[in-house]
């Protein structure tokens, strides 16, 4: 299963989900690939491939079509693999769209791999650009972050209506895994009136387990060894723990049956809720 996790809104916690989600399925003792899409470099940098570094740069992938097997970087963490983004998948973006049919690029360069690993997940940057765009055209599944926030309710739907703008550029079998609340914090006013909100609104699609807002989280980059292998006891641990959980449940599901539909699952979802 390849999974992205994309969004419109920036700083939702999709970099922070890939990567917490990604180290705990590889502490399930499954085969992770984490792919960096983003020129921040920040999932590499938070499972321990040095900042600015040049190696396993995914740039080098999708413009020079150099093999992706090549550019694998052994994580610290067991059955765990990335492929770091970096600065020039921004400013080599016209070099990518040169490239024949730029959108399936990763699409092809993830081929091969398929069958070396249990998951694949993807960090796309905000936003639904070319290199967003590249990361949902390879995903099977994606999964949508995001705050409890007015302005993320907002963005979410932006996100839907997008994607379905897009849905000749994207593969017609892309799944919507699951919309996961992030930074939550039960003690505002403002945070149960949103989670109420989104979950009228998305109902079944909302993941049931919620991701609090945790200082180690935002810590865990630091160490290069994500949040487990940072502070395996701490409640944001814990949250992506069951998160994975719930993940596995529905991807078996979702493999077993197409009930859940594709990403107008939400908005249909949304439409209903609204008459
Ligand atoms: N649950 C959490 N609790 C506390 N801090 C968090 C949590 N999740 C993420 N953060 C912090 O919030 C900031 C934004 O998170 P993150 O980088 O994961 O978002 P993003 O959606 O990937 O952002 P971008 O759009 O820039 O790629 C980071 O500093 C991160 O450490
Ligand atoms: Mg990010």
């Amino acid at each position: 299963m390849i999974l992205a996790f994309a969004n419109l809104k920036g700083g939702v916690g999709k970099t922070t989900s890939a990567v917490s989600i990604a180290a705990a399925l590889a502490r399930s003792e499954l085969r992770v690939l984490l792919v960096d899409l983003d020129s921040q470099a920040n999932a590499a940098y938070s499972v321990g491939v040095p900042s600015g570094s040049s190696n396993g740069a995914l740039v080098e992938v999708l413009v020079d079509g150099r093999p992706i097997d090549e550019v694998l970087w052994e994580t610290p963490i067991a059955g765990l693999d990335v492929v770091s983004g970096g600065l020039q998948l921004s400013t080599r973006q016209l070099d990518i769209m040169r490239r024949g049919y730029p959108t399936t690029l990763l699409e092809r360069a993830l081929a091969p791999l398929r069958h070396e690993y249990d998951f694949i997940i993807v960090d796309c940057p905000a936003g639904l650009g070319l290199l967003a765009l590249i990361g949902l055209q390879a995903a099977t599944a994606f999964v949508v972050p995001t705050t409890a926030h007015h302005l993320g309710l907002e963005s979410l739907d932006l996100f839907f209506r997008g994607l379905e703008g897009l849905d000749k550029e994207l593969r017609p079998d892309v799944r919507l895994l699951g919309i996961l609340l992030t930074m939550v914090d039960h003690r505002t006013k403002l945070t149960e009136e949103v989670c109420t909100a989104l979950r009228r609104t998305y109902g079944r699609a909302v993941f049931r387990t919620e991701i609090p807002i945790n200082v180690r989280l935002a810590e865990a980059p630091e160490s290069g060894r994500g949040i487990f292998g940072f502070q395996s006891w701490s409640r944001g641990a814990s949250a992506y723990s069951r998160l994975g959980a719930e993940m596995l449940r529905r991807a078996r599901r979702l493999g077993l049956s197409s009930s859940m539909g594709g990403f107008g699952f939400a908005r249909r979802a949304c439409t209903a809720a609204n008459g």
